[in-house]
């Protein structure tokens, strides 16, 4: 069953349509990379996969346990707002928590195994507004994977990153995998392009290609050993 259709779907900012007939669906499982040049409308496919926009044409529709993660394109935190790395990986559990409960137990350890697996542990004290840009990115992908959800949507999540950091985001994306989540990442990086198995370019807004393909280096470690496993579906809507 598929995670993500859209169905004819478009968008418009309040002076540009950015996004325009777009049919596609996305299935669980499945790394799907996006490409293509700035400003052709990578950044917005993926807003309106996470619900965060609504298309102005058309429909996106989502089956999915709960709101997908979405880790967003670089960005920097201003100092003005104080949050600590662990805070921040932590806000991926609060579509997890019964009213404004405590985090449970399970909530801290997924955080902390969010965190080792980007390799930030021994930043979770540290403010957001001062680390360095890769340390940042780490962080918000660590938050995405804490949330455990069964759509895991990265926008240039490698963008300039040392080989260490881009590894460690290679690792996990494989992992969620194995889990069955749906994996859509955009991104610019030609071997990232390689190891997908479908690749989906964007021009002025449109669907140029879209190509199915065996990775490069095929995942023949796939099994069900992992713990976890996706969630039921059907619960959430955008
Ligand atoms: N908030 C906004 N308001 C108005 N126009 C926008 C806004 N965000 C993006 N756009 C425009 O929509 C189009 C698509 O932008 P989008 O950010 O989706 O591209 P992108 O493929 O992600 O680019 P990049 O590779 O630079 O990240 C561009 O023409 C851009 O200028
Ligand atoms: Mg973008």
């Amino acid at each position: 069953m598929s995670s993500v259709i859209f169905r004819n779907a478009g968008y418009a900012y309040p002076d540009r349509q950015a996004l325009a007939d777009v049919s596609l669906s996305f299935e669980p499982g499945m790394h799907t990379v996006l490409t293509g040049k700035n400003g052709s409308g990578k950044s917005t496919l993926l807003a309106l996969a996470a619900g965060v926009l609504r298309p102005t044409q058309g429909a996106v529709s989502v089956t999915a346990s709960r709101r997908p993660a979405f880790v967003i394109q670089q960005t920097r935190t201003p100092e003005s707002m104080p949050c600590t790395v662990r805070m921040a990986v932590e806000m991926g559990r609060w579509p997890h928590r019964r009213g404004l409960l405590p985090l449970r137990a399970l909530d801290r350890r997924v955080v902390a195994a969010a965190m080792m697996r980007m390799g930030i542990e021994d930043l979770a004290g540290r403010q957001l507004s001062e680390l360095s840009g890769g340390q940042h990115q780490r962080t918000l992908v660590a938050q995405g994977l804490a949330q455990e959800s069964d759509i895991l949507i990265l926008d240039e999540p490698t963008a300039g990153l040392d080989g260490a950091a881009h590894q460690l985001i290679r690792s996990a994306v494989e992992e969620e995998l194995r889990r069955g989540v749906a994996v859509i990442e955009s991104t610019h990086d030609l071997r990232d392009i390689e190891r997908a198995d479908r690749v989906i370019t964007l021009e002025r807004g449109r669907v140029s290609s879209d190509t199915r393909q065996a990775p490069a280096a095929p995942r023949l470690d796939r099994d069900e050993s992992l713990s976890g496993g996706v969630a039921g579906t059907g619960g959430w809507a955008p």
